[in-house]
């Protein structure tokens, strides 16, 4: 059925923007008092009320009262909601002085919610996911990435990714899966970290595969986790199987986002200790550089260089890595507006990481814009102005269609 919907002080479509380097507000289109026709929840076009209605005659009319600014749903193209339990004692003991690597090595860190969530039911996974991107969705952010990694065997891993594969039926956000068995080495794996890599290649991702559980795969490069080398075999034999691979990369120490655009990798994400000789190969490959702020926020440390990045010439994207240990804020519309200040992006680079840009991260086409025959996926702001939506760093929130 077509529809009208509208006027909407200001639209915009973020359409004809390049994927990649540096954006000036200048550059974005604004479109004023203007309507949406849509079909099928599919946009035919944007237009004045007069023109429309004159087209499309038998057009159901839904007329919107007051300021409205309206974007394209956001995109969190890296979180890892799919988890129970909770890590306020890492927090405390990260906030007391203690460092993210030192908790994992001491015991407790990603292992800890492994173990919570083992003992989690699929039903359970499957509860708190679908709230978790409930959430989300009231706050902008309609299609999310979920990552599994926090059940490190086949059979675990397999309930964490059927979890997420049953929530995208219950929830109206858009779920995209993404197996992360390669997240640390269990520690009641008896063998080295290659024999376990080797394990999720031959035991883990042929049902993958088969079940249609993901169709993305990523590993954590980092010390402690796996270094560059080991994940180079393992991203290549998963490429081979036909998988989308990114990397978890430079978030304390370097190595990852080079073996990532030299693998090919979709996306490398992290990239708070990125240098510049990663960020001209990064500027000048495919892979698209993934800022992760939330996490930045939540250990107490640098953001990565998102200035930098697209200066070089980068395709940047935003993502809150929404995750019990690193990142348990989840809030990605406050996240992007804190890295655009401390970072000195526009708000054109900020709203295209949100959306067309981490579109690309996941390699969806047609997402992350209101272009003519892209779903119909928008959000309306109660404003007049688009900059007071980061303006209010968060607090500015969408109205429910
Ligand atoms: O992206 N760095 C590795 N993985 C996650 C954190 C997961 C966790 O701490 O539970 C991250 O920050
Ligand atoms: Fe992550």
């Amino acid at each position: 059925m077509k529809k009208l919907t509208g006027p909407f002080t200001q639209i915009l479509p973020l359409t004809g923007l390049p994927l990649k380097g540096p954006l000036k507000d200048s550059q974005l289109q604004i479109i004023k008092n203007a309507w949406v026709l849509s079909n099928n929840d599919r946009i035919i076009t944007i237009g004045t009320l007069e023109r429309l209605r004159k087209d499309h005659p038998s057009a159901q009319i839904t007329e919107i009262i007051g300021d409205r600014v309206l974007l394209p749903g956001f995109i969190d193209c890296h979180t890892h909601i799919c988890f129970a339990g909770n890590r306020a004692n890492d927090y405390a003991l990260r906030s007391s002085g203690k460092s993210y690597t030192d908790i994992a090595k001491a015991g407790g860190g990603i292992w800890d919610t492994v173990t919570a969530t083992r003992a989690a039911s699929e039903a359970t996974l499957v509860e708190l996911l679908v709230k978790r991107a409930d959430r989300h969705l009231s706050e902008g952010v309609s299609i999310i990435e979920v990552k599994s990694g926090y059940g490190l065997s086949v059979e675990q891993e397999l309930k964490q990714l059927r979890a997420i594969k049953e929530a995208s039926y219950k929830t109206k956000a858009t779920l995209v899966a993404t197996c992360l068995a390669a997240h640390m080495l269990p520690k009641d794996f008896e063998g080295t970290r290659s024999e376990y890599l080797d394990d999720v290649l031959k035991n883990l991702l042929p049902i993958v595969k088969k079940e249609n559980l993901a169709t993305r795969v990523d590993i954590f490069v980092e010390d402690g986790a796996f270094k560059p080398e080991t994940a180079m075999n393992f991203l290549q034999k998963a490429k081979e199987m036909g998988f989308a691979v990114t990397v978890h990369a430079d978030q304390f120490t370097t190595g990852g986002s080079e073996l990532a655009a030299e693998v090919g990798a979709v996306s490398a994400d992290h990239l708070e200790a990125t240098k510049d000789r990663d960020i001209k190969l990064l500027a000048k490959s495919e892979t698209v550089a993934v800022a992760l702020p939330g996490a930045s926020l939540g250990l107490g440390m640098q953001y990565a260089p998102a200035r930098k990045l697209l200066n070089a010439g980068a395709c940047l994207a935003i993502a809150s890595d929404w995750n019990p240990g690193s990142a348990p804020m989840g809030d990605l519309l406050m996240q992007a507006a804190v890295l655009g200040a401390a970072e000195k992006l526009s708000a054109a680079e900020v709203f295209a990481g949100l959306t067309f840009r981490a579109a690309q991260a996941l390699r969806l086409t047609n997402r992350g814009t209101l272009a003519t025959g892209t779903p119909a996926d928008f959000h309306m702001y109660p404003t007049n102005d688009y900059r007071e939506i980061l303006y209010n760093q968060g607090k500015l929130r969408p109205l429910i269609k």
